[in-house]
């Protein structure tokens, strides 16, 4: 089926998402866009949250889209089922990786890093409630700003995480949930600080959902080579840094 496959996120996050998608999905077209300008949106009021996000996927409807991907977990929980209501595209949306941590659990903690936002809403105390035993909700505070930055050293990373993460760096720690597609960015610096903990996020999960639920729509593109088109909210300086961030650069890309 022509037609390209939306993703929204409050900024360059999602193209973590994208990453995986594009991997898993090489022929189709997927039309990315990040509200750099108005990014973090962890920290806004909810009815803010959801007016960006709607603002958003509007955009990317004006375009034509064949699916909606909501790469950002803040954007899901404040938004999704609104959307899910209101359109009759199919939607894939975000949440943190509670469940799969969970399976991972041993004698240790499990760590589950979102947004302010994210584990203020009721979406997230359903999944505390199914899969939370022995699990800390912590607030990634200034994770997003970091990686929006474009520009840190592996040893400002290092000491963002050290700084939020220091009562844990010498407890048995069995997993980290990154729950907001920014952190993903920040992968091998949690690795290398958690070195014996599971590294978890929903990535790859939702790339295969939305894989799924394009099979049962009937609306996989058969073949050719898929395009990627970037737009931001925040003009050029985004634009170059959405575009260092993805992966397999083989693929045509192009800027909104
Ligand atoms: N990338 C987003 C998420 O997955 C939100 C970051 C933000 O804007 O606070 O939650």
């Amino acid at each position: 089926m022509e037609g390209s496959i939306g993703f929204f996120d409050s900024g360059v996050g999602g193209i973590s998402v994208l990453n995986e998608a594009r991997g898993l999905l090489p022929h189709e077209d997927f039309l990315y866009y990040g509200d750099n300008l108005n990014a973090p949106y962890g920290e806004k009021p909810l009815e803010q949250i959801r007016a960006l996000t709607q603002d958003g996927v509007d955009f990317l409807l004006k375009k034509g889209i064949k699916a909606l991907v909501i790469a950002c977990n803040t954007a899901t929980s404040a938004h999704a089922e609104t959307l899910r209501r209101e359109l009759s595209i199919p939607i894939v949306a975000m949440e943190p990786a509670l469940k799969p941590a969970h399976s991972l659990r041993k004698q240790g903690r499990v760590l589950v890093l979102a947004t302010r936002a994210t584990l203020a809403l009721p979406k997230f105390r359903q999944l505390m409630a199914l899969y939370g035993e022995g699990a800390l909700p912590l607030v990634g505070e200034g994770l997003v700003e970091l990686v929006e930055s474009g520009c840190f050293s592996a040893k400002e990373a290092d000491e963002a995480i050290r700084s939020l993460l220091a009562p844990f760096l010498r407890e048995s720690i069995d997993a980290i949930v990154l729950g907001c597609t920014h952190y993903v960015f920040l992968r091998p610096r949690f690795e290398a600080l958690f070195p014996g903990a599971a590294i978890v996020d929903g990535n790859a999960g939702t790339a295969r959902r939305l894989q799924s639920v394009l099979t049962q729509n009937n609306a996989l593109r058969p073949g050719g080579r898929g395009k990627t088109k970037l737009f931001s909210s925040g003009g050029e300086p985004f634009l170059r840094l959405m575009h260092s961030l993805l992966e397999e650069k083989a693929n045509e890309v192009q800027h909104g």
